[in-house]
């Protein structure tokens, strides 16, 4: 299913394709070359200092990591994301390594590379959906993450399925139409609030 951007001005296509789905195709399995593909794509991002902050803890194909990223997720996030072949968590390093004082930029540099993964995917025909549905101490107590790192986002990878595989409420929101607020409430000129002409 596609749901196009309805965007005001004209957009590079991989942005207006990208959107977050539930219904991913159980049966269609991703392999290693289009892994690697979607972390290379994560890590190419920009970072503060070139940083790097980003570490994913990854499960595939329905493996033990997979069924343990699964088990820290939010019920109503495990409904759907069972489906999907590709669960990850995406962890922030907080600290600059040498200075051991916090990176201001570290959870902005994530949210960077994860776009990345975003935008990759849909390049490769796989969609990518996020979550803040999950439980962060859990995931340090499964995967022994350390102090100084900030398990900050889950996501499900796949490649899309047929929505009538949905629970009806689930269905339903697949359907609604995605929403965004105008340009004038977000880019500004001259002084706060004041929309930029465009
Ligand atoms: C950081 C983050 C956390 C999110 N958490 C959840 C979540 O827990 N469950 C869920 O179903 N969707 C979640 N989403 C998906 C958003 O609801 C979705 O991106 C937003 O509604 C915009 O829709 P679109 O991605 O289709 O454009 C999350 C997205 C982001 C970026």
């Amino acid at each position: 299913m596609d749901k196009l951007a309805s965007a005001t001005y004209p957009i590079n296509e991989l942005i207006a394709r990208r959107w977050s789905p539930r219904a991913f195709d159980l049966k269609r399995r991703v392999d290693r070359t289009t892994l690697g593909t979607l972390f290379e794509a994560a890590r190419w991002a920009p970072s503060a200092g070139n940083m790097q902050p980003w570490r994913f803890i990854v499960g595939v194909n329905f493996d033990r990591t997979h069924k343990a990223v699964l088990e820290t997720l939010a019920d109503g996030n495990q409904r759907w994301c069972m489906n999907a072949p590709v669960l990850f968590i995406a962890v922030s390093a907080l600290n600059f390594p040498d200075e051991d004082k916090p990176n201001g930029h570290a959870l902005h540099d994530l949210g960077l590379a994860l776009e990345n993964i975003f935008l990759q995917a849909v390049d490769l025909g796989l969609y990518c959906h996020l979550m803040a549905g999950f439980d962060p101490e859990k995931v340090r107590q499964s995967f022994g993450v350390p102090e100084g790192y900030q398990p900050m986002t889950a996501g499900a990878v796949g490649y899309p399925g047929n929505i009538n595989d949905l629970s009806e409420s689930l269905r339903e929101r697949e359907l609604q139409p995605r929403k965004r607020r105008p340009l004038k409430e977000l880019v500004f000129t001259g002084s706060w609030e004041n929309p930029l002409d465009i």
